[in-house]
């Protein structure tokens, strides 16, 4: 794992921006090595690497690349992550150098995007880009072949006629692609209809990369709290059904995370993967709190959000902020992110997803902010009714109970506003006044 760093700011390719300055090199590192481990890369060794000038051939200086080629066979290392763009020539000149496959940082989010887009067209997104990114690499290595021979030369890699082939055949493949995502938008309205008739409201997780989503997403689901029965046997394993202290269900989502400087041709894939949180009913968005740059990550995280059309404003009541990785800070960063907490119109709830502490309050306050449409119901269910008091037990919050001396049961209970037509047909049918 290498991340270049330019003593001064140069621009690589009329696309690359500099990075921000927000993002240390340090940080850069680490976030790079979160994203290698997302998709189980085993990471040996993750260095930065202080360059003056992006070399045209092999991106480092000569006494660099030596010096990685001695780590990478020292190490027996199989693959080098550069946290850069490269470009198919150097990328090309690397592995020859270094007897090694190499990535650069698109190749690298390709790879998780892959593993983690689920709907139709985020899977269509991610091999669009995936084979734009693939042609880009043909065509320009040989634009540069046909330089470096003149134009008539033999010097090695693969002959005209066999990048011409696969040139054509992978332009064949992207143009019935962008057909089937023409056919996927036109249907995506129907989908979102047939996934409306899920009855529970939909919670989706958001957050920066390495932020702790899918540490959340377990010790949530892994709580005790999981429903008995699936909705869904076709549910991903990175959607589960839960249920809340107060007896209403949920569908939890797990996203793939945010990145900072996603590049380009990777915006649309990206979004494609962020199709269950448009039609969220509530996003948690979680951060991680400790981490010294967690305000840019949030506002990067805030920004995409926006651009997907989703209102980022705490009067919306849509989002509900996650503080997590509490238990890394000090008993004083502790009190004083209370403090500031409480200061906020939704106050945002402090966990650690690692140790499992605040985990009751992000319930309570899941519950409460899906609650606000709900209905309360003064019930009176006669003594023989067993089964109907066992199913509204299942499927209502219980406020107060009370037997009555004629043997029947006084009850108070709250009723999940998208289950309220449901359940109070059910209590009509049953003879109960409602
Ligand atoms: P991506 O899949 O890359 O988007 O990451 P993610 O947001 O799903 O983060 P993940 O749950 O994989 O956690 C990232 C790292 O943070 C892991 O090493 C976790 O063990 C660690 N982590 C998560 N939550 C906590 C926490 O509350 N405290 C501490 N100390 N570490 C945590």
């Amino acid at each position: 794992m290498l991340v270049p760093v330019w003593k001064r700011q140069v621009r690589v390719g009329e696309k690359t921006k500099p990075f921000p300055q927000i993002h240390t090199p340090e940080n850069r590192l680490a976030e790079a090595v979160g994203l290698a481990k997302a998709i189980d890369l085993d990471v040996i060794d993750a260095t930065i690497v202080p360059l003056s000038e992006p070399r045209p051939s092999t991106l480092l200086g000569s006494g660099k690349v030596d010096e990685v080629g001695q780590r990478v066979s020292e190490l027996d290392i199989g693959l080098v992550v550069i946290d850069h763009i490269v470009t198919p020539v150097q990328q090309r000149n690397l592995e020859k150098a270094w007897n090694t496959k190499v990535v650069d940082r698109t190749g690298l989010i390709l790879e998780i995007f892959g593993a983690r887009a689920r709907t139709r067209e985020g899977v269509l997104q991610v091999e669009l880009a995936h084979l734009t990114y693939q042609k880009g690499r043909l065509v320009r290595a040989w634009t540069h072949l046909e330089r470096q021979r003149g134009g008539g030369g033999f010097l090695g890699g693969p002959g005209e006629a066999q990048i011409e082939l696969d040139r054509r055949m992978l332009q064949d493949r992207i143009d019935a692609i962008k057909r089937d995502l023409k056919d996927v938008a036109k249907t995506r309205s129907l989908h979102r209809k047939g996934r409306r008739k899920v009855p529970y409201p939909i919670v989706a997780i958001v957050g920066y990369t390495n932020a702790g989503k899918s540490t959340l997403f377990n010790k949530i689901t892994g709580a005790g709290v999981v429903a008995m029965d699936q909705v869904f046997a076709t549910l991903d394993p990175t959607m589960r059904e839960v249920k809340l202290p107060s007896a209403r269900r949920i569908i939890l989502s797990d996203t793939v995370g945010f990145i900072s400087d996603l590049p380009t041709m990777l915006v649309a894939a990206f979004r494609a993967t962020l199709e269950e949180v448009v039609e969220a009913d509530l996003i948690l968005h979680v951060r991680d709190i400790a981490h010294e740059e967690t305000e840019a990550q949030a506002s990067d995280v805030e920004k995409v959000l926006g651009d997907l059309g989703i209102d980022t404003l705490p009067v919306d009541n849509h989002i509900l902020e996650v503080w997590n990785k509490i238990d890394l800070l000090s008993h004083e960063r502790r009190g004083e992110l209370q403090h500031e907490s409480r200061r906020n119109a939704r106050p945002p709830v402090l966990v650690s997803a690692a140790t499992g502490e605040g985990m009751a309050p992000l319930l309570d306050s899941l519950d409460a902010q899906l609650s606000t449409a709900d209905e309360v119901l003064d019930l009176i269910v006669p003594g023989s009714q067993g089964a109907l008091l066992n199913w509204l037990h299942e499927n209502c919050e219980v406020l107060a109970r009370e037997a009555r001396k004629d043997g029947s049961i006084e009850l108070r209970v709250r009723v999940p506003s998208e289950k309220k037509a449901s359940i109070i047909g059910q209590l009509r049918k049953a003879g109960l006044k409602v």
